[in-house]
């Protein structure tokens, strides 16, 4: 089901490839999955498990859900991906879940057996605080009592005659729970043990980072539901650098995706520095995390995009600052992709 090779590590490796930074959670995330599934080979030789869902905890825009999806990419196992919010808009929230468990058995090929051992990555969970319902949604807090029972492991009607049994799924959520530090400032003081040195500094950071039940209690979540989420890894807020390393560094970064649409016309792209530092400064006003900075660097890219195709002299286009135009800079006339593109534009 997980192949040996598939250690923890090698899942943190390749979330490296897509996201950048987020070390601990890539961490927690690896080795809660690694677990998961070396406790249902346990179980396959008749051990007793214990399931740990997990809780990832983080500001919008800074990876939990391209975290998820590129974990699903690396693991040979059905996953699945639903939005609590859309749960809290529905009335037919059994009949919502229960197209979630269909999606992935569909993801298995039908197998309901092998979509027994997936994982359904529900986002925006924190948006089932249980508070004020609307009229016609269901309340957020009866949401979580239908996800808890799938939770603890129940068998769900599929369609006429099919089951699907949710005890081995391992549920992974996520949300941005806005207020959740405030209220963790009031009910975390582990002042006492604060020394000068670093090494207990970094201890009590911890500790003071650690978000407990309670917490997520008073956040809105009801206990039984926090119960079943031991695993809880956060996403820190996304720096100046990261916003940078995100534009520029993973295999499929936006920066890397302009250079290849730019090549396959002959023609050079170079964005200098300074450019993603601007663009990542403007990323931090907006406040949504990496969301921004496709949008912009976009807005950066049309006025060359709309240039180029029209003139086949150009060799390279150079971006210095958000702030100056673009440079054209022409194809030396020795250049073979000069004569081909201006008999190609000709025709
Ligand atoms: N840590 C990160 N590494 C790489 N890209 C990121 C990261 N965080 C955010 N992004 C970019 O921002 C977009 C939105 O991130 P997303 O994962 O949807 O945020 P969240 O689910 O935490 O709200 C992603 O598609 C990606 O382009
Ligand atoms: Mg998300």
């Amino acid at each position: 089901m997980l192949p040996k090779e598939v250690t923890p590590r090698a899942i943190v490796e390749y979330l490296d490839q897509y996201v950048v930074g987020q070390d601990e959670a890539k961490r927690t995330l690896a080795v809660a999955v690694y677990a998961h599934y070396r406790k249902l080979s346990a179980l396959e030789r008749g051990e007793a498990i214990a399931k740990s869902n997990v809780l990832l905890i983080g500001s919008s825009g800074t990876g939990k859900t391209l975290m998820c999806e590129t974990l699903s990419r690396c693991l040979a196992v059905p996953f699945v991906t639903a939005d609590a919010t859309s749960l809290a808009q529905t009335r037919y929230v059994n009949e919502e879940i229960e197209a979630i468990l269909q999606r992935l058995v569909d993801k298995a090929d039908g197998d309901a057996r092998r979509a027994a051992r997936g994982i359904v990555f529900i986002d925006e969970i924190d948006k089932l605080k249980a508070s004020s319902g609307q009229a016609n949604a269901t309340s957020g807090e009866s949401v979580q009592h239908a996800l808890l029972k799938i939770m603890e492991g129940a068998p769900v009607k599929l369609g006429a005659e099919r089951y699907i049994d949710t005890t081995n799924i391992l549920f992974i959520c996520g949300g941005a729970f806005v207020g959740l530090e405030k209220i963790m400032s009031r009910t975390h003081s582990f002042g006492f043990i604060a020394t000068s040195e670093t090494d207990n500094q970094t201890i009590l950071d911890r500790l003071n980072n650690r978000v407990k039940p309670t917490d997520l209690f008073e956040f809105g979540l009801i206990p039984e539901f926090t119960g079943r989420l031991p695993v809880i890894a956060r996403f820190s807020d996304l720096s100046k650098s990261m916003l940078v390393r995100i534009m520029s560094v993973p295999k499929n970064a936006i920066y890397h995706q302009f250079r290849e649409v730019l090549r396959a016309e002959g023609v050079e792209l170079v964005v200098a520095p300074l450019v993603f530092e601007q663009i990542a400064e403007i990323a931090i006003e907006y406040k949504t995390g990496g969301r921004s900075l496709r949008g912009i660097f976009e807005e950066l890219m049309t006025p060359i995009l709309y240039v180029v195709p029209d003139h086949p002299q150009i060799g390279r286009v150079e971006v210095a600052s958000l702030f100056e135009a673009p440079r054209y800079f022409k194809r030396s006339a020795s250049d073979p992709a000069a004569a081909e593109r201006a008999a190609e534009k000709k025709d």
